[in-house]
């Protein structure tokens, strides 16, 4: 249902009810840039680069918070809408350690910046995020050099000893999208805004490292955070976008069924984010989806069933080791009747078989002692 129109750059288009002038644009394929917003939660208007012009009113408006209006007039693009972009990115490159390639290159130094990337992109002095920032690609795009204000010096030092998680705070721009991400999207309420001014700060629990707060390194403040403030631990380094091929999949840890995406690089996972547009959880994952995949290049890993004799465990095959799990599984049965076995389905298996399984243990060996672990 319709609610009106508005005009935008000139062209008429349609609105519904509640839908803001960001949301009317990108349904239209109208490109505004924007640092804070993220989809699905309340706006906060924090990064102002989402401005546009709405006719009759005083100021540039972030189109992000702003609710479309029937008969509204905007424009996206206009020069004062571009300087204002431009002022933006400048502020916010100042504001913190934005020593990246971005600096002093202007829009028309993009070969230059790829070139430069391509061979400068696994240099361990560069910016995690190099490649991979949302910031440098909107000063890239706007002419930003990071050097129209001086740069302030950082006030915090980096919080390395997490688990799974880098902050560095930085590179922080106080987007808030981090802490949208985790009140709003995952409802962990880990971290919120703390101190004031020029000191002010992305807190968990009273300004605690992570490891000592409420968070549960699900790491979807990483996955939403557009700069290097937020990083993968485990990627610094070996990621870089341009080397990695992207293959999704389903995450094999519980019958949820998140939909991931691996990337990888020579043969080898190096890093995993939620695929955005996936169901069931649209780029939503636990600490295990997204960091637990080195247990596939474990030495340890089982690749064989094992059968265990006199105490010790032997290598078997999977005929062999299914032929004796039946030869006792019917021997109990003939000596003790149906009830004295018992299944519990694993909640690591698809649903599909949890339901063979019950059908096993209730049609063929007439029991219904049949469970599954996740009612644990
Ligand atoms: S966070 Fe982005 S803009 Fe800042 S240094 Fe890193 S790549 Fe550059
Ligand atoms: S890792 Fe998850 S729980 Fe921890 S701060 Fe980030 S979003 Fe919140
Ligand atoms: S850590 Fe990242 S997502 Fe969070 S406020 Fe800073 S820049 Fe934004
Ligand atoms: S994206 Fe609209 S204010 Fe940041």
């Amino acid at each position: 249902m319709s609610d009106g129109t508005l005009l935008i750059n000139g062209t008429t288009h349609p609105f519904k009810p509640g839908q803001t002038i960001l949301e009317v644009a990108e349904e239209a394929g109208i490109a505004i840039p924007t640092l804070c917003h993220l989809k699905g939660t309340t706006p906060t208007g924090a990064c102002r680069l989402c401005v546009v012009e709405v006719k009759g009113a005083r100021n540039l408006l972030a189109s992000c918070s702003t609710p479309a209006e029937n008969g509204m007039e905007v424009t996206t693009d206009s020069p004062t809408v571009m300087s204002s972009r431009k002022m933006t990115l400048e502020l916010l490159l100042s504001s913190g350690n934005h020593d990246c390639i971005t600096s002093g290159a202007g829009t028309d130094a993009r070969e230059l910046f790829n070139a430069r990337a391509e061979a400068e992109g696994h240099s361990e002095h560069l910016c995690p995020s190099w490649g991979d920032c949302k910031l440098q690609e909107y000063a890239l795009a706007y002419g930003a050099t990071g050097t129209a204000y001086p740069r302030s010096k950082p006030t915090y030092p980096p919080e390395l000893k997490n688990p799974m998680i880098i902050r560095d705070f930085s590179r922080c721009i106080l987007c808030g999208r981090c802490v949208q991400a985790c009140n709003e999207v995952q409802v962990n309420e880990a971290i919120s805004y703390g101190y004031r001014g020029s000191e002010s700060k992305i807190v968990a629990l009273g300004d605690l490292p992570l490891g000592q707060s409420a968070c549960v390194f699900c790491g979807e403040c990483v996955q939403v955070c557009p700069t290097g403030a937020l990083v993968d631990k485990k990627s610094k380094g070996i990621w870089r976008p341009w080397d990695v091929e992207t293959i999704r999949t389903t995450c094999p840890y519980c019958g949820v069924g998140c939909q991931q995406i691996l990337h990888v690089k020579e043969g080898r996972i190096v890093k995993i984010t939620g695929d955005e547009e996936g169901l069931p959880n649209k780029g939503r994952l636990c600490v295990k989806g997204r960091f637990g995949y080195d247990f596939i290049y474990s030495d340890e890993r089982l690749t064989t069933p094992l059968i265990r004799e006199n105490g010790e465990f032997r290598e078997a095959s999977w005929d062999e080791a299914l032929d004796l799990v039946a030869d006792k599984l019917k021997g109990i049965i003939a000596e003790s009747g149906p009830d004295a076995i018992a299944g519990v389905s694993c909640a690591r298996s698809l649903n599909e078989d949890s339901y063979q399984m019950q059908k096993l243990f209730r049609g063929v060996f007439k029991t219904n002692n049949i469970d599954h672990c996740a009612r644990t």
